[in-house]
């Protein structure tokens, strides 16, 4: 405001900053609105205590742009956000989720919602205030005491000395037909030349001083050596009179902190004697009959197909013959090192006793990871069992149907 060229300067010794007419109703305005925007004034507004129906029109104030600057800055953030996963995740460094197509839109509509959301609420707020020119701390009309009552209960137009259709005589004689209840030259403001007030300004340079604060704190920190303990205001649980895994502790001849069992200690329901029901074997080889404990029943084969088809089946199919999904992604990666899971219902392992079975299972078998540490006996068993059954149902002969069905079958 203050650059502001001076082309007709006023009697008095400030130079003329505009004309201001009051009004006492919002109806008054809209006319005179109407009556200053045909007469062509650019460089012109009306100030109200609250939003008045029509000024726009009135005024002849053109739609805003800013919902396109939005609407730019949303695509600009979905695209963003687009190209940056599909780059990341499926071009620089192709990422396998789950066996999922590294591409796939679904996964990453929430980023690309966010960023969509963010660019537009920023553009939102940073292109209204720019397109309002704000903010602005200082203008001429606040050293006008008849303006304070804008805020209050009147209305007022200002046209500036600035437009160039202005000339005092004739503006202020526009301004008069208008029925305005007072028509009042402003100065330009002398005082503060556009300046801030000084208590924002000094505002600022605290606020921006305090702001640097916790960065300084924060990188002191970083550097600094001390000894006693950090500011702890939340204590929790998170100081306790005890020795933390794997450090020393003088106290024991050995100086570990943590303690083998005492020799001979077992945990509850951890007493594993029986050979049979938890290592698979009968004297020292694979046993060739299930244990006692598990009962050859419908219940035993469904906890085994259960089982089958939470462990077994991402890698040996439904059917054990190998061809689970994850067989299959691997295959299509022909990454080279893959070694296909076992066709389970092959002869020679119908044939191989139910204890190796258990074994293979418990332990891994060659390139097979062990199902031990997340399996219970009870459950390998029972997937034993079921496995046999899969077994069977793969290498069935006529013999196997019972008599009274095979009538039925080709
Ligand atoms: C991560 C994939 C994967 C899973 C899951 C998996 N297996 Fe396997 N399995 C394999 C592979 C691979 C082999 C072949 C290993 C080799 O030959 O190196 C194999 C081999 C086997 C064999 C053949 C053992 C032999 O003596 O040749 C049996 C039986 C078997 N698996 C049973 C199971 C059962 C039962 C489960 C569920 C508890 C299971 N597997 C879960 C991948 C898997």
């Amino acid at each position: 405001m203050s650059e502001k060229k001076q082309t007709k300067p006023a009697s008095k010794e400030a130079p003329l900053y505009g004309l201001l007419a009051e009004y006492e109703k919002p109806k008054q305005l809209l006319a005179a609105a109407k009556k200053v925007r045909d007469a062509g004034f650019e460089q012109w507004d009306t100030y109200t205590p609250f939003p008045v129906h029509g000024i726009d029109p009135a005024m002849g104030i053109k739609p805003t742009i800013l919902p396109w600057l939005v609407l730019g800055a949303g695509l600009t953030g979905a695209t963003t956000a687009l190209v940056l996963q599909w780059w990341t995740n499926a071009h620089d460094y192709a990422w396998i989720v789950s066996g999922k197509p590294f591409w796939s839109l679904p996964a990453n509509i929430p980023v690309t919602f966010e960023l969509t959301v963010l660019f537009s609420a920023i553009t939102t707020l940073v292109g209204m205030l720019m397109l309002n020119k704000l903010p602005h701390p200082s203008s001429p009309l606040d050293f006008s005491e008849r303006f304070a009552r804008v805020t209050d209960d009147r209305f007022f137009v200002v046209i500036e000395a600035r437009d160039p259709k202005f000339d005092e005589g004739d503006t202020k004689a526009l301004l008069e037909s208008t029925g305005a209840v007072a028509v009042e030259a402003v100065p330009e403001d002398t005082k503060t030349e556009g300046r801030m007030p000084s208590v924002l300004v000094y505002a600022i340079v605290i606020l921006t001083c305090a702001a640097i604060v916790p960065f300084a704190l924060s990188a002191y920190a970083r550097e600094a050596k001390n000894r006693s303990p950090r500011i702890h205001i939340v204590p929790d649980m998170d100081n306790q009179q005890k020795f933390k895994s794997q450090r020393e502790n003088d106290f024991f001849a050995d100086n570990r902190a943590m303690r083998e069992p005492v020799a001979g200690t077992v945990a509850r329901g951890l007493l594993r004697t029986d050979e049979h029901l938890y290592e698979g074997k009968a004297g020292g080889t694979w046993a060739r009959t299930f244990p006692p404990a598990i009962k050859a029943d419908a219940a035993t084969m469904q906890r085994g197909r259960t089982a089958f088809g939470i462990n077994c089946v991402p890698c040996h199919g439904p059917t054990g013959q190998g061809n689970g999904l994850v067989n299959k992604r691997a295959t299509e990666l022909a990454e080279g090192t893959w070694v296909p899971p076992t066709n389970v219902t092959q002869p020679h392992l119908a044939k191989q006793p139910v204890g190796q079975l258990y074994g293979s299972i418990k332990n891994g078998i060659r390139n097979m990871p062990g199902y031990g540490h997340q399996m219970s006996s009870e459950d390998i068993w029972a997937t034993v069992m079921y496995l046999r059954a899969l077994q069977r149902g793969q290498n069935a002969t006529l013999e196997d149907v019972p008599a009274a069905q095979r009538a039925g079958m080709k």
